[in-house]
């Protein structure tokens, strides 16, 4: 019976101590719950305590550590944490996307001339997050030979196919290039003589007529006898030709301007006939009478002095023919003329205002302010009309 109480009380004891010893020295489970979500952006700074919704009976030791988000794609991360005082670590795997689209830097509206070539993704700067290089393309139609405004897109795609459209407009339009050329230079001491019909005043300067600082040659206004251009184009290399040396300075450099433009085009225009002295003019009027009768001869040669071509701010184009209104350089000529500075001096229709039948290739230069308005959106008003004068020789 005693030996019996002993064990028991052994018995006790031994139990006692078990039961202490796991009080004492069990591992409480740890918990760690992550967020739901376990898909991360590309290059995205994410620490690992971002990661982690909560944490019970023990510490993370990495929690400041950066996740890889360089690679797409599932990756597994170590968690390392402490629970009393002992290091332990679980794995976790995640998954780095990308669902950002790409951002295109772009102009909202680019303008063209007619005919100008673009190259729309130029200026264009893409970026994304993924860091990889993204193609730009471009959406929708246009033609840059054809005055519109062309509603386009813009689009960018990465590799995840993440999408990005903008739209922009092209805008192809007619410059007019000439607003920044120097005036003409109108000679000093003018004389007022009358008022037009339209109410412009006439000015007689050195012998010769000004209208609005435009120098008048026509049936009516012959130029002072004998008078020679000044303020003439002269060329840095010292290159002389018939038109260089002759042809207002202005005038000529807005020449330059057009024919450059024309040539971007696939369009050759030249300088036919530029500056005539009043005794060529003389010659080609007499044998145009001599040939033809002075009544014809007089609808499509000016009489010696009266021709534009002694002011040198005009010439003839190409062919000097009625066939240069059908050509593609005529019908450029007619329709963009005016953006340098010059009018179709003749129009087609006009010939009892201005005296003279139609020349598609004689330009003349007025400057960009008169020759809009002149130019009228392809319906050409005559230099006579515009200001109200007549175009008659008196005898
Ligand atoms: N052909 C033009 C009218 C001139 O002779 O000046
Ligand atoms: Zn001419």
């Amino acid at each position: 019976m005693r030996i019996k109480k002993k064990v028991w009380i052994w018995l006790v004891v031994f139990l006692l101590l078990i039961v202490g010893y796991i009080i004492f020295f069990r591992k409480e489970k740890e918990l760690i719950i992550w967020q739901e979500n376990l898909n991360f952006e590309i290059k995205s700074e994410i620490k690992i305590k971002d990661i982690i919704k909560d944490s019970k009976n023990c510490t993370i030791t990495n929690e400041e550590e950066y996740l890889n988000t360089d690679q797409l794609g599932e990756q597994k991360i170590k968690i390392r944490y402490k629970q009393k005082e002992k290091e332990h670590e679980t794995e976790l795997t995640i998954k780095i996307v990308d669902t950002e689209s790409p951002v295109i830097n772009y102009e909202k509206e680019i303008e063209i001339n007619v005919g100008e070539s673009i190259d729309l993704l130029k200026d264009v700067k893409v970026t994304d997050n993924s860091g990889e290089e993204i193609i730009v393309k471009v959406n929708g139609e246009y033609d840059i030979n054809k005055e519109d405004k062309y509603n386009l897109q813009y689009e960018a795609e990465d590799s995840s196919g993440n999408k990005t459209v903008e739209e922009f407009t092209l805008i192809v339009t007619k410059k007019i290039i000439g607003t920044n050329y120097p005036k003409l230079i109108v000679p000093e001491g003018g004389k007022e003589v009358s008022k037009t019909e339209k109410g412009f005043t006439v000015y007689e300067v050195d012998g010769s007529t000004y209208i609005d600082s435009i120098l008048i040659a026509n049936k009516t206004y012959p130029l002072k006898n004998g008078y020679v251009p000044t303020d003439t184009y002269t060329s840095a290399d010292g290159v002389t030709s018939q038109c260089a040396t002759c042809i207002n300075n202005v005038a000529y450099n807005a020449w330059l301007d057009m024919k450059r433009d024309a040539t971007a085009l696939g369009l050759n225009i030249w300088i036919q006939s530029g500056y005539r002295p009043q005794s060529l003019q003389e010659r080609l009027y007499n044998d145009y009478v001599a040939r033809d009768g002075k009544n014809a001869a007089d609808t499509y040669s000016s009489r010696p002095g009266h021709s534009e071509h002694q002011t040198g701010l005009c010439f003839d184009l190409n062919s000097i023919s009625d066939a240069f209104a059908s050509t593609n350089e005529g019908r450029w000529v007619n329709e963009n003329a005016y953006r340098y500075g010059f009018i179709i001096r003749f129009p087609n229709g006009k010939e009892n205002e201005t005296g003279y039948k139609y020349e598609s290739w004689h330009l003349r230069y007025v400057g960009t302010d008169l020759s809009y308005k002149l130019y009228n959106e392809g319906n050409w008003i005559s230099l006579e009309e515009y200001f109200g004068i007549t175009s008659e020789y008196k005898n």
